[in-house]
């Protein structure tokens, strides 16, 4: 199979400076807010334990096959997520990388705007310090979620991606997910072991992550929630590892990138809930958090920290910080698959076609920075129920319509059959079935949230 590049206005094909920087880049791109946001939020909605399970089986036995799968799209095509679809599958699989285009640009529509979030607090919490208890807490969520405010950190969080996309892949995004990757692990176990001597430890885990209730495992809003999480945290179903694999050479073991990838993102889901539960408990704000809301862990968090004096804001610093650079490295896989993909298939040099989406996505992410439920809404839509729809068209198309490509290019790239063979059965027979059923479920949940 002879592969297509991603050109440049005549520039030598952009790829990865090493196996090593593609490994970073996909772990950049999977550990963002959704690991320490969205698990917490979605943790503490009363499925505890059950939810945790669901969503550790859903990771292992149906995400892992379909990241494989994206990487051996991208880097077996050498295309953009827009056309890798039609280049495996013929004309029919092009509603698919529509799909992908549509499903990041909305994605990342309001990411931004939860970045600006995150990056204002990191701003409160360094200059004028924490909210002195809950009442406080919410009057400064409010300002920072809602006008000016919320507008203008949304299209600086945007334009900071920009930079590093437009920078491209050697000289951006690599080099970003380089040092920002070590040095968010590093904060992280800083904090872990910080959260492991608050008196209430314990008991943040037990009320969270331990609360065990079979019955919540048939619950039709636990399911959706392990769902969406798996997805979204892994960040695969869209064409963004698609996206990065396409700059992949030829010989490196996809599989092990890809367990590699999925392990760090789960690691890094489960350190942070460690972190954030316990706070939350020590500090006696557990109902505010059970029934949360994507708000609630920016109140929670800085308000059970202040009530630590000087070391809860310097937690509170270094947990910001980290969230912030979490963030960014999965904003600029979001931005690459309409960018990338308007390269491919215009011509576009990669400044340019940059800096056009990055205003498009401002202009689109308007709503969600002004109104808090619109956020929402935007995130059940397309980084739930469609990116789940995603990852059932990458399992169908590399599972069905293209199989012969998927063991061709890992057995190229030297993955032995024992490895290759269970992998495009789970592809088949597994992720289809099991992502029919979350979707249907999700879809029928979802509905039924926004009726009542
Ligand atoms: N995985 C990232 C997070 O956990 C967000 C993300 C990056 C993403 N790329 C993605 C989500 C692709 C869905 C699809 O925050």
């Amino acid at each position: 199979m002879t592969r297509f590049r991603i050109g440049d206005r005549g520039r030598p094909p952009e790829h990865w400076g090493s196996a090593l920087g593609f490994v970073l880049a996909a772990s950049g791109s999977a550990v963002g807010l959704g690991n320490l946001w969205g698990f917490a939020y979605r943790a503490s909605q009363g499925g505890g334990a059950a939810f945790v399970l669901l969503y550790l089986l859903i990771v292992l036995l149906v995400c892992l096959p379909v990241l494989v799968a994206e990487m051996v799209l991208g880097r077996s095509t050498g295309h953009a997520p827009l056309l890798a679809p039609v280049t495996a599958g013929g004309r029919r699989w092009a509603p698919l990388g529509w799909l992908y285009m549509a499903a990041a640009t909305g994605i990342l529509s309001y990411y931004a705007v939860l970045m600006g979030w995150t990056g204002r607090t990191l701003l409160h919490a360094l200059a004028d310090g924490l909210p002195g208890d809950m009442a406080a807490a919410q009057t400064f969520f409010a300002s920072i979620s809602s006008g000016g405010d919320a507008v203008l950190g949304h299209l600086l969080s945007l334009a900071l991606t920009g930079v590093v996309v437009a920078a491209g892949i050697r000289g951006g995004i690599e080099r970003l997910s380089r040092w920002g990757m070590p040095l968010l692990f590093l904060m992280l176990l800083g904090l872990l072991l910080w959260a492991s001597t608050l008196p209430e430890t314990a008991a943040g885990y037990r009320t969270f992550l331990l609360r065990w209730d079979a019955a919540k495992l048939l619950d039709p809003a636990t399911i959706r929630n392990a769902f969406t999480q798996a997805f979204f945290s892994i960040g695969t179903g869209i064409g963004a590892i698609l996206a990065y694999a396409a700059y992949l050479e030829r010989r490196s073991p996809i599989p092990r990138e890809a367990a590699s990838v999925v392990a760090m993102d789960t690691a890094v889901g489960l350190m942070a809930g460690c972190v954030t539960f316990p706070v939350v408990a020590s500090f006696g704000l557990g109902d505010v958090v059970s029934g949360s809301t994507v708000g609630t862990l920016f109140i929670a968090l800085p308000t059970g920290l202040a009530s630590l004096g000087l070391s809860g804001r310097l937690v509170a610093v270094v947990f910001f910080a980290l969230a912030y650079i979490a963030a960014i490295t999965s904003a600029v896989s979001l931005l690459e698959v309409p960018t990338s993909s308007l390269m491919d298939r215009l011509g576009w040099s990669r400044r340019r076609t940059t800096w056009l989406l990055v205003l498009l996505i401002a202009v689109l992410g308007l709503p969600s920075a002004l109104d808090v439920g619109v956020l929402e809404r935007m995130d059940a839509v397309f980084g739930g129920v469609v990116l789940i729809s995603g990852g059932l068209g990458l399992a169908l198309l590399l599972g069905w319509g293209a199989p012969a490509r998927f063991l061709q290019d890992l057995r190229q790239s030297g993955s032995s059959d024992a490895l290759v063979r269970p992998l495009l059965w789970a592809l088949r027979w597994l992720s289809p079935p099991a992502i029919t059923v979350g979707l249907v479920v999700s879809v029928l949940d979802l509905a039924r949230s926004w009726s009542g």
